[in-house]
């Protein structure tokens, strides 16, 4: 945890050193006129949360561009979420010559493979989003840790987790519409292969029973990140437990979109006989916490992640030393 916070902190310097415009750490000074080729592969462009991310990177980094007289070539990609596709993606990258990729791999499984062909090839490796995990299930990843010039930026997914719960926890009933001294609830899981999806659905339900909460599940199912799958999920729980269902958890905003959808053609109301929780704090979904149709979500910050993303890419393009991890934070969202 202290490492954490160290890492937090650090990726706070650095955003508030870049913040301030000064060019001497940003890619300014010697390197001015300069033209770099920047690769950047998304796992999958049909992801709101992605979209928003690959978006704010993009016009970020050709500001930052702007700023220090030096042109960033992007090339953005999409893995369309197969990793034999992002694998070819990277090796054209490694041809094309990159100075630097930023990388938000399909799998992580695959991330071994895909760090020692880019380290083979010299060129500084940027991981976002989808983080590869230890042995030891924490951040200390050897593939990154092993090479100075790769490095991971994100945000602790277990924060995720604990902040839905804890909304739930502070609700006047703590989630027990029914009184029945138990919370009732649907998981809406995204990828399970992502620690993301993992992490939030273990950390939710943590966080309630850390609460003093009696918890039951009622069902637990995987839609992908995907709101059609959100809705589908929500429907066939509402249908099967009706009013039995209490919160509806989704590990992103997309899923609860859907979710949200369900609830409404099931004749249910979010606040009075059930809630519903996401992550990401895309723009619709904080609109509708503060209409109450949805009980909350967290921020998943985009902007912080995507600038840190930038800002360290280009101290990489400069020779700078990186850290091998930078992590943003969560923010809870309720009315
Ligand atoms: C999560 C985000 C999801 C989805 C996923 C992709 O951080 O909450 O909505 O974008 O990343 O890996």
């Amino acid at each position: 945890m202290f490492k954490k916070l160290m890492a937090s902190a650090l990726a706070l310097t650095l955003l508030v050193g870049c913040g301030g415009g000064s060019t001497a750490s940003n890619g300014g000074g010697a390197s001015s006129g300069k033209t770099y080729n920047v690769g950047v592969a998304i796992y999958q462009f049909d992801d709101n949360f992605m979209t928003l991310y690959r978006n704010e990177l993009k016009s970020y980094m050709e500001e930052q561009g702007k700023k220090n007289g030096v042109t960033y070539n992007i090339t953005i990609v999409d893995g369309k979420n197969d990793m034999a596709e992002q694998t070819n993606q990277v090796e054209n990258f490694i041809t094309q010559k990159m100075d630097v990729i930023i990388l938000n791999l399909v799998q992580t499984s695959s991330a071994d493979t895909v760090i020692d062909k880019v380290v083979a090839a010299g060129i500084p490796l940027v991981l976002i989003n989808r983080e590869p995990l230890g042995d030891n299930g924490d951040e200390s990843y050897k593939g990154i840790l092993d090479n100075p010039n790769v490095c991971y930026i994100g945000a602790d997914a277990r924060q995720s987790g604990t902040f839905q719960g804890e909304i739930v926890a502070e609700l006047p009933d703590h989630g027990d519409i029914n009184g029945d001294g138990e919370v009732a609830y649907v998981m809406i899981e995204g990828d399970p292969e992502n620690v993301d999806a993992q992490y939030r659905t273990e950390y939710s339900i943590k966080a309630l029973e850390d609460a003093g909460i009696k918890v039951k599940k009622l069902d637990d199912q995987v839609g992908n990140w995907k709101q059609e799958k959100g809705q589908e999920i929500a429907a066939n729980a509402l249908t099967q437990y009706g009013k039995d269902v209490e919160v509806i958890f989704c590990n992103n905003d997309a899923m609860a979109l859907g979710a949200a959808a369900a609830i409404t053609a099931a004749g249910r109301k979010v606040g009075e006989d059930i809630y519903l929780l996401g992550v990401d704090a895309l723009e619709e979904c904080v609109q509708m916490v503060e209409n109450g149709e949805m009980t909350g979500t967290v921020l998943n910050d985009h902007v912080g992640q995507s600038h840190t993303a930038v800002d360290v890419a280009i101290k990489a393009l400069n020779g700078e030393k990186i850290d091998n991890y930078y992590w943003v934070d969560y923010v809870k969202v309720t009315k």
